[in-house]
């Protein structure tokens, strides 16, 4: 391929991505390549739903084992199976009989993950898989509180909201290295 040529096929490209949406990168010109359109903060807040390990970007709202279970059972059992023991298709969330050295281990909630706080974000972000984001922040909190309660890790009756949740120690909370910490005393 020629230099030429290559150059003219950029430019097609270029002018096909302003084309998309000409309404749109009107709203933006003189900004930059007039691509997209200015996002509103509503739109914005439907995406920024992160949660981080120390609890930090939890909404408002609460939720204990016991709604969970509820929820649970017409939400998430099919997959999932009872006591979050898994199906033949689905993802094991609780139970796990083996330790994690052994040469199969399970990485259940229980077994596995070091925060409680991910377990929130994970089921709100994308669960029930066929229907994500169609669950309250109150559903979650309860869906959360009844995966910890069935892996032991809380009572039944013990409320989770955006202070509690965070407190919550994990299991396997130390069983993690931090790779860029041991680069660092390596160096
Ligand atoms: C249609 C089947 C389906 C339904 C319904 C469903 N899930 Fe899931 N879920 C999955 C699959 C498949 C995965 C594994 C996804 C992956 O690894 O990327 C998963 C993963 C998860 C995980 C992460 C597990 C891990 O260790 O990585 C959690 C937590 C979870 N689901 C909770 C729920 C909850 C709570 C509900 C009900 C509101 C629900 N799921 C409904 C299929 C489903």
């Amino acid at each position: 391929m020629t230099k030429m040529k290559m150059k003219r096929q950029t430019l097609i490209l270029i002018l096909i991505a302003i084309g998309i949406n000409p309404d749109n990168a009107k709203s933006f010109q003189g900004h930059g390549p007039n691509l997209g359109y200015a996002v509103s903060s509503e739109e914005i807040a439907a995406w920024d739903t992160s949660v981080f390990p120390d609890g930090e970007g939890l909404p408002k709202g609460e939720g204990s084992a016991q709604s969970g279970e509820v929820l649970y059972k017409s939400r998430c059992i099919m997959c999932h199976g009872k006591n979050g023991l898994g199906t033949a298709t689905g993802v094991q969330l609780a139970g796990a009989q083996l330790d994690l050295t052994s040469e199969y281990p399970e990485q259940t909630i229980g077994s596995y993950w070091p925060y409680a706080t991910t377990l929130f974000d994970v089921i709100r972000r994308s669960m029930p898989m066929t229907a994500p984001g169609s669950l309250s922040d109150d559903e979650v909190y309860a869906l959360t509180a009844y995966l910890l309660f069935l892996n032991n890790i809380i009572d039944e009756y013990e409320v989770m909201d955006a202070s509690k949740l965070p407190k919550v120690r994990m299991p396997n909370e130390g069983g993690f290295i931090n790779i860029y910490k041991i680069e660092e005393t390596l160096r």
